[in-house]
């Protein structure tokens, strides 16, 4: 029987990349540039298998039309939004993603933010590094407080419940949170929250309000520009889920009107493209895309796609298909 073929359409560690290959017979993008549209099709056309990431879009079009030899999309990621799953799933394309071991690191990301735009992080690393710090004052980048205050959760999740045991266990914060379903509020107090009926509710006692809920059409501009006016004056937005889960261009204005006092970013709407506008602010920090960056999660995420795609072509149920 001859290997089935897979397409990697990005560089991965170098573990999982020699495992894949033991496995299966692989074609490597080696450029590790992001495949257009084009390319893409062509994969769908020719591999068995495509292993994208994030940076892949798979909309709906892509699917239709001539046949298709791709039975499996191997989503190295736990978020799937930039693969339409109903299409695949019209085709017969399994797809599967890498949930539960990139919690931990994208939580802590979540609170890298929270931290630095509170204490003003960003700002005095970029003062130092400019040679600007002229020496201590009693009024030089003075923050925000963290401990005793109120963090509102959207979407209580694994990676929202890491950042609230992290905020309150950690940083004595209080927590709350809003979630689509109802959470068992023993469970929920494991994690030192309680749950409110609505996003508003949430959004009206936050000090810092963090995005932990799926991107896509169900959660797209959730952060709306009357949400953003609905965060207590003063309180600090920070999103580590998707881009598209914020108005990009609501959230500029209700920070240029100090609607809020903050924000930290992970992901934006178009990545790699943020605006001029919040590149240029002060009371923003930007990061690229780093919540599940490092070694051990981006091994165990490859190591996931294996488990999935081995699973599938021994004729076994993967164990992270969503459709
Ligand atoms: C994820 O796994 O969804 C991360 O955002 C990287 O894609």
């Amino acid at each position: 029987m001859p290997r089935p073929r897979i397409l990697v359409t990005r560089r991965w560690p170098a573990a999982v990349e020699a495992v894949l290959a033991e496995r299966f017979d692989v074609s490597l993008n080696t450029n590790d540039v992001a495949l257009n549209a084009t390319q893409l099709r062509a994969a769908l056309r020719d591999y068995d298998a495509v292993l994208p990431t994030v940076s892949d879009r798979l909309p709906a079009d892509l699917f239709e039309g001539e046949p298709l030899r791709t039975r499996i999309l191997g989503n190295f990621g736990v978020g799937f939004n930039h693969i339409d799953i109903a299409a695949a799933k019209a085709r017969g394309i399994a797809v599967t993603n890498t949930p539960g071991v990139l919690t931990d690191c994208t939580a802590d990301i979540a609170m890298l933010l929270l931290l630095s735009v509170a204490r003003r992080g960003g700002e005095g690393e970029r003062q130092v590094r400019a040679g600007e710090w002229v020496g201590w004052s009693p009024t030089h980048l003075v923050g925000t407080k963290v401990t005793g205050k109120t963090v509102g959760i959207i979407g209580f999740g694994r990676i929202g419940r890491a950042f609230a045991q992290r905020c309150h266990f950690g940083f004595g914060m209080n927590v709350v949170f809003y979630n689509r379903s109802a959470i068992d509020p023993h469970e929920a107090a494991r994690y030192g929250a309680e749950q409110l009926p609505t996003v508003e509710d949430v959004l009206a006692v936050s000090d810092f309000v963090s995005l932990h809920c799926p991107g896509g059409a169900e959660n797209r501009h959730l952060m709306n520009a009357s949400r953003l006016a609905a965060m207590k004056p003063g309180a600090i937005l920070i999103n580590t889920a998707r881009g598209d889960v914020i108005d990009e261009q609501a959230l500029i204005a209700a920070l240029e009107n100090g609607t809020i006092r903050g924000a930290g970013l992970d992901v934006y709407e178009a990545e790699p493209n943020v605006p001029e506008r919040l590149r240029q602010m002060e009371n923003v920090v930007l990061l690229p895309h780093l919540g599940s960056a490092t070694e051990e999660t981006r091994t165990a995420m490859g190591m996931k796609v294996v488990d999935n795609i081995t699973a599938f072509f021994d004729g076994r149920e993967p164990p992270d298909r969503v459709v």
